[in-house]
């Protein structure tokens, strides 16, 4: 601790080891050609593993040649990789790899009490990772530390590292200039067990910054802004990097919030050349030493793209154009200029009015937003004015929230009215027992970043719209959607009218941060504790050990077909957008993320079946006398699970948007789905769904999506070939409808060689396994 309260970090462990990794990229461009690259490019080849080995034919291709990367760290929020971890039978993990317990904190009446209680219900979890953690030396972040991504990025993110984070907000660390990749838990394995980790060469997109932020624009409207642009699909298998003279002015928070919400245009990740205000951040918590080696690095060029770098896409934004912008509802790619806003809400035939205000979240709980909104609450207190909704802020971590009480935001935001609720990510994930309008349309306004249906409060009818910290906090003084405080005024009970000056802020705190409860920190780097045990009880309902998935490939497995997989049975055709959200819902079913047998139970639930447009309900062709033939989606599935019949879904496009949630491709692997076939898929779902042994497909002919329904058979054509190592082998699917018609379609696959043995030995941790044995 310094002599300002400060944390100051034993950086030996979270310096990126800059002179191999420069060494590594050497290698990697005397193989290129010496191309300029980009910074991304520089990033990810410099953690090629074996280079040499892997580049043969000395060709690389973005958007086609599969990378094996050697990611130096993984973080993992909750119980995600964990149990997969386990089965691999290592006894320590082969990179520093940290837990972080975020997501199951339910928010009801403010912090403490939140806290205690979630504590206690969830107890047998929390419990498990601890000790998890003791056993094979990981850091752990227990209950009330923060949240992942926030503690990440004040602890563990460095410019030039490649992380991977098992959930989709990941890329925030990009602030800090590295490259941080939100990825299921089966490729977290892959990172732990010191396996190379496949990506395939994303596409990089240059976002060219001129142009300086005013008034009230903040980095969260550059992205909004953004979102609006690229779409919810635009970033899919791309990063996206930035550059130009805008980018040095913003705040390294500013940059991970950008960076952040990156994951809702679907990009691989987000970053930004090392800058000065990089460096500061680096200081200020407690990390100099990382600080010079990136001043070093930086001079070599290691840290910011090469003159000339080839983009393949150049997105211009000037940023002195940017107004505040208003995302939503129901899918972040809304973007409305809040100059619009009125007429927008007015046109839509909504109430101007909305019932809740959100602030925090991993997205916007920096030091900077909290000085913005204090401000604006002392300006309001000032008037006599206290917020007419309610108004909840959750920060991102003790850190922030012990310098928040200090400089005295914290005061200034409950003096107006608002609730602090706990470190933790509460309503952001749905986590959030809202007593008021449970079942009934309204809106709230939110600084997070994902608005699906139901995320926040579990009610399909809460219109979530997503805005900077200060605009929702200035509004939330207002409760009307229309009012705009760069233009409105609030009349007070004086008559007088009351308007907001712009916000000022403070990008870091001049004391330095405090660290608050000191007993948060973990260890740095701790041994492995091999004679720990891992209790997971027999009759838990929370946690349960994982069964290997069976192969549909090899003599023992029963399979008729040999190398094609067995006749499968469409159980369902998915209708629209379908997150990772719809197919496995979070909020109270979080709880059971340890065990996948009481998690499989929301497989789907809130998915519309596009064979009659109702929510949950499925149809079952080959019922017996004594059951009905329609039921709830997991209803059907267990059905087929029961019968031993393996299954295939018809999905629309962008399956599988939104987080990283791996469950969303564990579920229906447990019930035993064998293929997807997709408009199209979003990354993360699509690679979660090959390590779980699930073929997904993509039409070449979207309209091929409207020939298929519940109860056809599906027989692939060509997957023999392609196991058997026939290059460019295509996968026909043979179609039999119910009423006896035969037609066949063309599809597409994405599968590396790699990926192959995933499905062919029914899961990539299987694979893993034999490897390791
Ligand atoms: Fe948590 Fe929401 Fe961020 S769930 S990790 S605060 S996106």
């Amino acid at each position: 601790i310094s002599s300002t309260g400060s944390v100051q970090k034993d950086c030996s462990s979270v310096t990126p080891p800059y002179s191999s990794l420069i060494r590594n990229l050497k290698t990697v461009r005397d193989i290129l050609g010496d191309r300029p690259l980009t910074l991304a490019e520089k990033i990810l080849y410099s953690h090629i593993h074996a280079p040499q080995k892997s580049l043969v034919n000395g060709r690389l291709v973005r958007g086609e040649t599969y990378l094996q990367l050697s990611p130096e760290r993984v973080a993992m929020q909750d119980a995600s990789a964990q149990l997969q971890f386990m089965s691999a039978g290592l006894a320590k993990c082969a990179v520093p790899v940290s837990i972080h317990c975020d997501h199951l904190i339910q928010a009801v009446n403010g912090a403490a009490s939140d806290l205690e209680r979630s504590i206690i219900s969830n107890k047998e979890v929390f419990d498990f990772l601890e000790s998890a953690a003791r056993k094979y030396g990981i850091e752990f972040w227990r209950p009330g530390s923060g949240i992942i991504h926030q503690i990440v990025l004040e602890n563990y993110a460095a410019p030039g590292m490649l992380m991977l984070g098992t959930d989709s907000h990941t890329p925030n660390a990009g602030g800090l200039g590295m490259l941080a990749i939100g990825v299921g838990g089966a490729d977290a394995v892959d990172a732990m067990t010191g396996t190379p980790w496949e990506l395939k060469a994303p596409e990089v997109v240059g976002i060219h910054l001129t142009g300086k932020l005013n008034g009230w624009a903040t980095p969260k409207d550059l992205i909004l802004h953004l979102a609006g642009k690229l779409t919810v699909r635009g970033g899919t298998g791309r990063i996206l990097e930035y550059f130009g003279p805008g980018v040095a002015d913003q705040s390294c928070t500013g940059l991970a919030t950008i960076a952040n919400m990156g994951a809702e245009v679907g990009a691989t990740t987000s970053t930004f050349p090392y800058s000065a205000n990089m460096r500061a951040y680096l200081e200020k918590t407690g990390r100099a030493p990382v600080a010079r080696a990136a001043d070093e690095a930086a001079a070599q060029g290691f840290l910011s793209a090469d003159k000339d770098a080839e983009y393949d896409e150049v997105i211009e934004i000037n940023l002195s154009e940017l107004e505040p912008t208003i995302n939503g509802p129901f899918t972040p790619d809304l973007a409305t200029p809040i100059s619009a806003f009125g007429k927008f809400i007015e046109k839509e035939g909504w109430k101007d009015e909305f019932s809740a205000g959100l602030i925090g979240s991993c997205t916007n709980s920096s030091y900077q937003d909290m000085t913005s909104v204090a401000d604006l609450a002392r300006q309001a207190k000032a008037a006599g004015l206290t917020t007419k909704v309610p108004f909840l802020c959750t920060p991102g971590s003790e850190q922030i929230r012990a310098t928040m009480e200090r400089d005295n935001l914290t005061s200034a935001l409950e003096e107006v009215g608002a609730t602090v609720l706990a470190n933790a990510c509460g309503p952001c994930i749905g986590q959030w027992k809202r007593e008021d309008q449970t079942d009934s349309e309204n809106a709230i306004l939110t600084s997070f970043n994902r608005n699906f249906k139901s995320r926040n409060d579990g009610n399909r009818l809460t219109m979530n719209f997503l805005a900077s910290p200060t605009i929702v906090t200035a509004m939330s003084f207002s409760g009307k959607l229309s009012f705009n405080p760069i233009t409105d005024s609030i009349p007070l009970p004086s008559g007088e009218l009351f308007k907001f000056s712009p916000p000022t802020s403070q990008d870091l705190p001049s004391a330095g941060f405090a660290a608050g409860d000191l007993s948060y920190y973990p260890a740095p780097s701790p041994a492995p504790q091999p004679d720990t045990e891992i209790v997971v009880r027999k009759d838990s309902q929370r946690l349960e050990l994982l069964e290997p998935f069976g192969s549909h490939f090899g003599p023992d497995s029963g399979n008729p077909r040999g190398l094609e997989l067995p006749e499968l049975r469409v159980l369902l055709r998915v209708r629209g957008k379908c997150t990772t959200d719809h197919i496995s819902a979070a909020g109270p079913w979080l709880k059971y993320k340890g065990h996948l047998t009481n998690i499989s139970e929301n497989l789907l639930i809130t998915a519309v079946n596009d064979e009659g447009g109702e929510v949950n309900i499925a149809f079952d062709h080959d019922h017996d006398a004594s059951q009905s033939s329609t039921d709830t989606i997991p209803g059907v599935a267990k059905r087929f699970k029961a019968r031993k019949q393996p299954w295939a879904l018809i999905v629309d496009d962008n399956y599988g948007e939104g987080s990283a949630r791996e469950h969303a491709a564990l579920q229906p692997r447990f019930y035993g789905c064998s293929m997807i076939i997709a408009r199209s898929f979003a990354r993360i779902h699509e690679t979660n769904l090959k390590k779980q042994g699930v073929l997904p497909l993509w039409f070449v002919d979207k309209s091929d999506y409207n020939r298929i329904g519940s109860g056809d058979k599906l027989e692939t054509i060509g997957l023999e070939d392609l196991l058997n190592g026939v290059p460019d082998a295509g996968i026909r699917v043979k179609v039999t409808k119910l009423d006896g018609e035969v037609f066949e379609i063309p599809t597409r696959h994405t599968m590396s060689t790699d990926q192959l043995h995933w499905l062919r030995y029914g899961s990539a941790l299987n694979y893993i396994r034999r490897q390791l044995s």
